[in-house]
């Protein structure tokens, strides 16, 4: 199986490209093959309606489907910001949801989240869903969301906090179970 992992930060030293990366090598010890993405590779401008049925999708959003078609699910490591999801996070789902067949549809999808703040962006995860599930997109029901993140990752970007490092790591390996489940029946 291959899945796609987005931590969706351009800050340099992002806690969620952090902690992006740290499920992508969880995944790939479980066996996945993993496409890591950088979300400076989807830049997009601001949603323009005049891109209707497709056209104008700009090529950071065809980039994004186009990864997204090729792989079995995904994990999206997105930030917190004002309680809610990042409008630039909003906004690429946006113009993904343009181009037909629409690529969530179907696609199995993870969600995580880093902030310094004891909710951890867990809020923002809720709001990131709801446009994901309306996709169609088969949202795992538990997401991961590390609190207080400037101080839970060791310089190596290992959770310092044992117990959270096990708990991410089985949540990681149930989402990948189901998968593997709903993919290659037995
Ligand atoms: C934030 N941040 C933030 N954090 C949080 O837990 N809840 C929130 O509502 C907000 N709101 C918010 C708004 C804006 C505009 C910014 C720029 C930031 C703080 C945020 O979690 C912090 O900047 C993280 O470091 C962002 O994630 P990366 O870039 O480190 O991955």
């Amino acid at each position: 199986m291959r899945f796609l992992v987005m931590g969706a930060s351009l800050r340099p030293g992002s806690f969620n490209v952090t902690l992006a990366e740290l499920a992508a090598s969880v995944l790939r010890e479980g066996g996945v093959d993993v496409d890591l993405a950088a979300y400076a590779e989807f830049q997009v401008p601001g949603y323009d309606a005049g891109a209707e049925d497709g056209q104008g999708v700009p090529d950071g959003a065809r980039r994004f489907a186009e990864r997204l078609r090729s792989v079995d699910a995904f994990v999206l490591v997105s930030p917190e910001y004002n309680a809610s999801v990042p409008g630039t996070v909003k906004n690429l789902v946006d113009w993904v949801s343009r181009l037909k067949p629409q690529p969530f549809w179907g696609h199995h999808g993870l969600l995580m989240s880093a902030s310094p703040r004891l909710t951890g962006g867990n809020r923002g995860l809720w709001a990131l869903r709801v446009p994901l599930e309306h996709l169609g997109a088969r949202m795992f029901p538990e997401m991961i969301s590390v609190a207080q993140a400037d101080t839970a990752f060791t310089a190596g970007g290992l959770l310092v906090d044992p117990k959270q490092a096990k708990r991410m790591r089985q949540s990681i390996t149930d989402f990948v179970a189901l998968v593997s489940a709903v993919k290659s029946p037995a």
